[in-house]
């Protein structure tokens, strides 16, 4: 059984692939960042899938793949082949931030990645090119209408909030989504590292309480496992995800975990409190030792994290780990 010291199941594992990323998010990654994770200590494809299936016979159900940019992870529709045999897995998805989905979104969903998460935080192509360190407005659009075109079960488009939003900028991307069929997500910048710190926060409250007016919108549910709570249109051709993990916090209801390219198994994406994994796996632990592991690990989950109160406790960067 996955479950932590609070009594939260852990249904949900969030596995960053690499820590390398095409872009330079303001809200992310220092501009002129170096530090990556050496090659030899990545997970190979081999440890992963072993590490996974102790997890799933453990009671995992959804897996979702994340970066630094997980398409920069070479071979990656073979990871995923992998993971979607692993019995018990239900819910297979992946978080991109689109540069690269027009080449890749067909070998993906046929691997079988189900669900698509796709960073777009602005229509503005200065904007973006602002926010990203890079023109890529043409490329992510591109990407989305691969992926469109590719019977992925939802797409959602994870818009971080920074500061200097308008208004004009969130309806324009809400007007995008709905004309798309896609599921939009506004999301408050987190303080991880300099980066995030030094983003400015956006407090999505007031945002959503005039989304609801204009549109009409009414609380709602759409398939997923993470911390968004739901605004729909009737007709649902609207549907506005709000990620607040700093306005209205969601620890309580927390259901997963993070492991990280080099095999370290965070236990909250606000705390630094990890397990190493790879050493483990590299000295020949069997099933049973691994799964002794993971069930000690997550006794070792925090309660909560302390973005507001502690705002300057992690050193480590959003890319590193995923989000
Ligand atoms: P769905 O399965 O579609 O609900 O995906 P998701 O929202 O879990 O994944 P995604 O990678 O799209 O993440 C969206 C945002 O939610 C990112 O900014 C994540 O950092 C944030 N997020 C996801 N899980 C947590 C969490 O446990 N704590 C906090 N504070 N933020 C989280
Ligand atoms: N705060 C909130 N969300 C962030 N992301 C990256 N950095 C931050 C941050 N500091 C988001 C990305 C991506 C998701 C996986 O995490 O926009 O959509
Ligand atoms: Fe790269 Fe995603 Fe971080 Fe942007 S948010 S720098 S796309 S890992």
């Amino acid at each position: 059984m996955l479950q932590d010291g609070f009594g939260r199941r852990i249904d949900y594992l969030r596995l960053s692939v690499t820590d390398r990323c095409d872009l330079r998010c303001s809200y992310c990654m220092p501009k002129h960042f170096k530090d990556f994770e050496e090659p030899a200590h990545w997970l190979s494809f081999d440890e992963i899938e072993r590490l996974l299936s102790v997890f799933a016979r453990l009671g995992l159900k959804r897996i979702r793949l994340t970066g630094g940019e997980p398409l920069l992870r070479k071979d990656l529709p073979e990871l995923v082949r992998r993971l979607a045999a692993l019995p018990g897995i239900d819910d297979l998805s992946l978080s991109t931030n689109g540069t690269q989905l027009a080449k890749h979104a067909a070998r993906l969903r046929q691997a079988g990645v189900s669900r698509l998460n796709v960073s777009l935080d602005s229509l503005d192509r200065d904007t973006l090119h602002r926010l990203t360190g890079r023109d890529v407005l043409a490329q992510v659009l591109a990407g989305l209408e691969a992926a469109r075109g590719a019977g992925f079960r939802a797409i959602k488009i994870n818009m971080v909030a920074t500061t200097g939003l308008s208004e004009r900028d969130v309806d324009a991307m809400v007007a995008f989504c709905a004309d798309r069929g896609f599921v939009l997500r506004l999301i408050e910048t987190m303080p991880l590292g300099e980066a995030g710190r030094s983003a400015g926060f956006v407090d999505l409250q007031p945002i959503r309480a005039r989304l609801r007016e204009r549109f009409g919108l009414v609380d709602g549910v759409v398939p997923g496992g993470g911390p968004a709570r739901y605004l729909v249109s009737p007709d649902r051709r609207v549907q506005i995800g709000f990620i607040t993990p700093i306005s209205q916090h969601f620890c309580a209801t927390c259901n997963r975990v993070r492991l990280s390219v080099d095999g370290r198994l965070h236990l909250c994406l606000g705390q630094e409190t990890a397990v190493d994994f790879r050493s483990l796996l590299r000295g020949g632990a069997s099933q049973a030792q691994l799964a002794e592991h993971i069930g000690q690990a997550l006794l070792r989950r925090p309660e909560r994290h302390e973005f507001r109160e502690r705002p300057g406790r992690t050193v480590r960067i959003m890319s590193s780990i995923g989000g």
